[in-house]
């Protein structure tokens, strides 16, 4: 079952009916102010920052579902009914209802007694607002005399402390409300120079700021007495909850349309002139007037939203594709680039799933994010990096997470997460094979961000390695530390307190339990750091780290390895994890895929061996499951792993971020009828057609689907921040379609289902166009190219010469 329908053509997925078996979201900005926005208008908006700078209220896990947002009611002045032409939040039946969200906008219509709506919701390049753009048309063959209201929340700011304080912040709301404009202003008085506003293109009727004025007593944002009564009281919040709602009158003749202009946004003043006149209470209005006035004329909005459409076309023209698949097309030209896009923006802080209070930037999310955005941002992928580096320690050990609003390490969850470093080295390594810019391995970056430890990001790489090497354990292989890539291995914690932290309690002292996974990461890492060193013509820096990746792996294939796949960990009792002596849980997917992309086992056929035990054991028709047999009980020796039921997130759910692993993995052992099929089972839009099991949204990837031990077989969580986007567009555009930018060249490798007789791809790299076409004359994977007309050997197209403004690239596989 669907409950909408994709338009690739606008780049848009168009939802025909609100009731989704969950809100279905999209996300609003693209640089400092953001916000998210369901289907029918849920969603809140913050500035940087979803727990420190949060504009409006959200109230997560409330039931009916999705309360709290960019609300608009209409109310028909003669018959006094009202509606909500988003459907929520009064949930009137429309007539009729589509939602199109859209690259950085959504705009739902609706058509109620003769009255079409539509509101478009976006951030204009370069500000800190949003404009609500709302369209009124009366189909009725009469005249219509209508009011609307407009309702946001405002959040006093730190969401925690909005969310939990009330002894304080019942008392600290405070509002103004200057030519038609709401100013949010609570604590600026104090320590804040930032404030939020508010404003209404028309004349207003009335508004109201307090919320218990608006709504009336016990009632709901489904029937606020202002609306019912057509009527705002103009109250002024002072404490409480401050909320802004504009009230506005509208005569429409037949067939008439009007335009109305919302604009919230967010604001700062120098801290010396924060009030005006200096001295008083009342804030300087004086910078921010003029961005409401120029934001509030029509023609203004709908520059700002062509340009916002031109900006989409840019980073998604980076690489455009054209494979006989459409569910490959619109994800790699489409969503799945838009997704990556949003993980960049939000790392795993802000979405339906992740309340924007818990979790800042993580180390090894933004790594890893980065591989699937660095083509369409290069400048602002460079950037990441150096934010990153500089909350490595000077262990090369790295803090687990940092807030966006300061980049400094977030010292609750503090460092010892031991694959954390070694993304870093593969992020680095693949802007600089984007971009070429070597340069960036030169650049001083602190440790911990602490002014004088500065050292070249060259030597942070170099310590992330060593961290590995450094904490070897009883097989030599790489202690785990809290947790590696599986945040819910926890073989130090032996946890047996409800509510602790599995991440944060260490109850061992560590020198034990090994992964091998992070084995097989440093392999890979390992050897991306001594290519590159080869590559800067410094042979002799990359050799020990070859060295070091040949004795990882061979103590991998050694002592990693289970009989027929990879084991995944030794635990505190130096007994191994993901092995067929284990009852439950024998094997794992992380470190059959990870040791194949290392290249372990290619010569001798066990890395085949290791992914047919996952297609045998592991494999479901919703995606490859974590591991198997699933855990049934609580096993204190390997933390919150078993804290889930079976079936869900990292205890045998299909933990989507790891299947694209597999897939890589297939295609590395030159196998891509199975990636291929791997690739299809989790792609959202494949999906699509099964809506009503999958749940979430059917255009981006969510982390997870339960797994086959789950009674909701098939059914998604966790939609859209998730390392699941970055990895499956690598996997699809770079293993299977096999673009893959390289040092010296646009290497092309394509290991694609036998089907498939080929495809076109347009690819921007270095500034250049690449107009690739693979064509297949016979079954194998073996490449033969011509560059402008001309054959080149091996498979690597040469940086394009000087003045070069296209190549077109012409490929044969056989
Ligand atoms: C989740 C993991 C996540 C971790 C972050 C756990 O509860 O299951 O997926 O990485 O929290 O702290
Ligand atoms: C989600 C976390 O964001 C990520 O860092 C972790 O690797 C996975 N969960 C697996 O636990």
């Amino acid at each position: 079952m669907r409950y909408g329908y994709f338009d690739d053509e606008k780049r848009e997925y168009v939802i025909t009916q609100p009731d989704t078996p969950l809100p279905w979201i999209n996300y609003l900005g693209c640089e400092e102010y953001f916000g998210l926005i369901s289907n029918t208008a849920g969603g809140y908006s913050f500035y940087r920052d979803a727990r420190l700078r949060r504009l409006t209220r959200y109230r997560y896990n409330n039931e009916p579902l999705d309360e709290g947002g960019r609300y608009i009611y209409l109310r028909d002045n003669v018959s006094g009914q009202f509606w909500s032409p988003t459907w929520q939040p009064t949930r009137m039946p429309l007539e009729e209802y589509t939602c199109r969200h859209g690259m950085g906008y959504t705009a739902i219509r609706s058509l109620n007694q003769g009255i079409e709506a539509q509101v478009r919701y976006f951030v204009p390049l370069g500000e800190s607002l949003e404009v609500w753009q709302l369209s009124l048309t009366n189909r009725r063959p009469a005249p219509a005399r209508l009011s609307a209201f407009s309702l946001v929340e405002f959040c006093l700011w730190d969401a925690q402390d909005d969310a939990t304080n009330y002894q304080r912040n019942f008392s600290t709301g405070q509002v103004e409300v200057v030519d038609g404009v709401i100013y949010h202003k609570t604590e600026y008085r104090e320590r804040r120079n930032h404030f939020a506003y508010f404003a209404c293109s028309e004349p207003l009727a009335g508004f109201d700021t307090q919320r218990a004025a608006f709504l009336g007593p016990y009632r709901g944002f489904d029937r606020p007495r202002a609306v019912e009564q057509g009527q705002a009281s103009n109250s002024i919040a002072y404490g409480w909850a401050p909320v802004g709602s504009h009230a506005i009158r509208l005569e429409l003749a037949p067939g008439e349309t009007r335009t109305v202009v919302f604009l919230l946004g967010y604001h700062e003043n120098p801290v010396e002139a924060k009030f005006d006149p200096p001295g008083s209470q009342t804030i300087n209005k004086s910078t921010v007037v003029p961005i409401i006035r120029r934001y509030l004329q029509p023609e203004q909005v709908e520059a700002a939203f062509q340009a916002l459409r031109s900006y989409w076309s840019g980073l998604l023209g980076r690489l455009q594709v054209n494979t006989p698949d459409e569910h490959t097309n619109r994800m790699v030209n489409i969503w799945n680039a838009y997704q990556c896009m949003i993980t960049f923006n939000m790392s795993r802080s802000a979405s339906f799933f992740e309340s924007g209070i818990g979790r800042g930037m993580g180390f090894r999310d933004s790594a890893q994010d980065l591989l699937g955005f660095v083509h369409m941002i290069p400048e602002r992928a460079r950037q990441r990096i150096l934010d990153l580096a500089a909350t490595q320690l000077e262990s090369g050990g790295a803090y687990h997470q940092y807030q966006p609003l300061t980049k400094r390490g977030n010292n609750d969850v503090g460092s010892n997460f031991n694959d954390d470093p070694l993304w870093l080295v593969l992020a680095v390594c693949a802007y600089i094979k984007e971009t070429g810019d070597e340069g960036i391995l030169q650049e001083m970056v602190p440790y911990d961000n602490r002014p004088g430890s500065e050292t070249p990001l060259y030597d942070h790489l170099q310590r992330s390695l060593h961290y590995t090497l450094e904490r070897l354990g009883p097989h030599a292989l790489p202690l785990i530390g809290r947790a590696d890539w599986n945040d819910c291995l926890n073989l130090n914690c032996f946890s047996d307190t409800p509510g602790q932290s599995f991440q944060t309690t260490t109850n061992k002292d560590g020198k034990v339990a090994e992964s091998v996974f992070i084995g097989g990461l440093f392999v890979l890492a390992a050897k991306e750091f001594a290519d590159m060193a080869e590559h800067l013509g410094q042979p002799d820096e990359g050799l020990p780290y070859r060295q070091a990746a040949a004795s990882m792996g061979a103590t991998v294939l050694s002592a990693g390895w289970d009989g027929d796949w990879f084991l995944r960990a030794y635990d505190d009792f130096s007994q191994p994890v993901g092995s067929s002596q284990n009852v439950e849980g024998q094997i794992f997917i992380e470190p059959q895929g990870v040791c194949v992309m290392a290249g372990l086992g290619l010569e001798d056929g066990r890395a085949a061996r290791a992914l047919d035990s996952v297609g045998e054991r592991l494999a479901t028709p919703h995606g490859i499951m974590l591991q198997q047999p699933a855990y049934s009980q609580y096993y204190l020796h390997l933390g919150e792993i078993s804290s889930y039921p079976p079936g869900y997130k990292e205890n045998a759910g299909i933990f989507c971020h790891t299947n694209p692993w597999i897939m890589i993995a297939e295609a590395v052992v030159g196998r891509g009828d199975r990636a291929f099929d791997y690739y299809q089972r989790i792609n959202p839009s494949r999906r699509e057609a099964i809506s009503d099991v999958h749940r979430c949204e059917p255009y981006v990837y969510a982390q997870m689907i339960a797994g086959r031990d789950a009674p909701t077989h098939g059914e998604a969580k966790n939609s859209w921040l998730s390392g699941t986007a970055a990895w499956n567009y690598v996997a699809i555009t770079q293993w299977i379609l096999g673009i893959q930018p390289d040092y010296g060249g646009l290497r092309v490798t394509p290991v694609l289902p036998a089907g498939w007789q080929g495809f076109q791809a347009r690819r921007t790299w270095r500034g250049v166009p690449y107009e690739i076409t693979v064509e297949r004359r016979g079954p194998g994977n073996t490449v033969a190219l011509a560059v402008n007309g001309k054959p080149v050997e091996g498979n690597t197209i040469p940086v394009a010469e000087a003045g070069q403004t296209s190549v077109s690239v012409h490929v044969t596989i056989s």
